[in-house]
């Protein structure tokens, strides 16, 4: 099956954003340029595309054929498939804690994500500016550069993820003042500060998303005796998961197998039971924040005071903690405007002005 013939749902060109404001010409210079934006994410890969917005937004797995070594499903449908396929096909997310795990399937899945964003409209190859998080190794860097270049673009620019969640935040990232991000994604949260187009700040821990959902796991493990699956975690998170009690108890309905029988079993977990597995891995990104407080200088602690800390990526959705934030900080934490989307629309504000915009860019 060649890679064109999977199934991936991409939103056709009517469900497409308009170029908005840009008339006529500026249509017709979309069929011309159609340089790119990646937000390659553990969990989530989106990309944008100049002058048409966001096109692709699906989780990073791919379901491989263990015989042909070629995938039989990327995103969504892979995803969906996660734990349910047979020992001919395995199901994999080859991006682990930020960075490229499997290079091969990496590849793969950015080759056909492009393809997927470039289709008809391919005039000339694309340049592409790629989200990378802060702090990433040379080798790392090549490996991201190295698989995009594979799937056939003309340049790979890199910009560390939180200098894109602040631009994706509209905070004044030009300006003298320290702006504060804490990008909350799946494999890592990156704390910065950023200030006259400059990173005067950034670090980054392998506590996020993932590892959230594997504390919920160990929690019903020790718990009830019984395993569940990552993606079960999950959901169990992003229904009743949260950073502090919220009024009514609140419980959900889970199924696993039971360690002891190995036969399949049905669980009721309280909100409370997941609030208290969460509490170690919220207590690091706490712990992360409030080092790079302390390591501020008056001026810019003073900018922070005033101006708040801006929060990106999927995990600032989690129920209670800004509040949290808020409370063991003494500082105002803001959500961005569509956390999960927030890193890719600041690399897209690179894409969009990229003579003047491309300094911000690592690489
Ligand atoms: N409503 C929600 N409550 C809690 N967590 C959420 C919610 N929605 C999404 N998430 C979590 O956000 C994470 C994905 O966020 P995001 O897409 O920003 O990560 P990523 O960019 O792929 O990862 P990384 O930046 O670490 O490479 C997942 O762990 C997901 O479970
Ligand atoms: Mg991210």
């Amino acid at each position: 099956m060649s890679s064109a013939e999977l199934s991936l749902s991409v939103p056709s060109a009517l469900e497409l954003p308009r170029p908005s404001g840009r008339g006529l010409m500026g249509f017709l210079g979309s069929l011309w340029s159609h340089d790119m934006a990646m937000d390659l994410g553990t969990a989530n890969t989106l990309v944008y595309v100049r002058n048409r917005g966001i096109i692709l937004n699906e989780p990073s797995v791919v379901a491989v054929d263990e015989e042909s070594g070629k995938a039989v499903a990327v995103g969504n449908a892979a995803k969906r498939m996660f734990g349910k396929t047979s020992r001919a096909v395995r199901c994999i997310r080859p991006m682990k804690d930020g960075v490229i795990a499997d290079f091969d399937m990496t590849s793969l899945m950015i080759d056909f994500m492009l393809r997927q964003a470039r289709r008809s409209r391919s005039v000339h190859k694309p340049r592409i500016v790629i989200g990378v998080p802060s702090g990433i190794t040379q080798v790392e860097k090549r490996a991201v550069i190295d698989a995009a270049l594979a799937s056939g673009v003309r340049e790979v620019m890199l910009v560390e993820e939180p200098m894109a969640a602040a631009l994706g935040a509209d905070l004044p990232v030009e300006k003298p003042v320290g702006n504060m991000v804490v990008d909350i994604g799946g494999g890592t949260t990156e704390v910065a500060i950023i200030s006259l187009n400059g990173t005067l700040y950034s670090h980054s821990i392998r506590v996020a998303g993932d590892e959230m959902d594997e504390a919920i796991q160990r929690e019903v493990k020790r718990h009830f005796g019984l395993q569940i699956g990552i993606f079960e975690a999950e959901r169990i998170k992003l229904v009743i998961g949260s950073a502090l009690p919220f009024g009514k108890a609140r419980s959900i309905t889970s199924c696993g197998r039971e360690l002891a029988t190995g036969m399949p079993h049905q669980i009721e977990i309280s909100d409370e039971l997941v609030r208290e597995a969460l509490n170690e891995p919220i207590s690091a990104i706490i712990s992360s924040v409030v080092t790079a407080l302390e390591q501020t200088s008056a001026e810019v602690a003073h900018d922070i005071i005033a101006r708040g800390v801006y929060l990106a990526g999927g995990g600032a959705l989690l129920k209670g903690l800004s509040e949290r934030l808020n409370r063991e900080t003494g500082i105002q934490f803001h959500r961005a405007k569509d956390p999960l989307s927030c890193v890719v629309r600041g690399v897209g504000k690179i894409v969009d002005n990229l003579k003047e915009m491309r300094v911000l860019c690592i690489s």
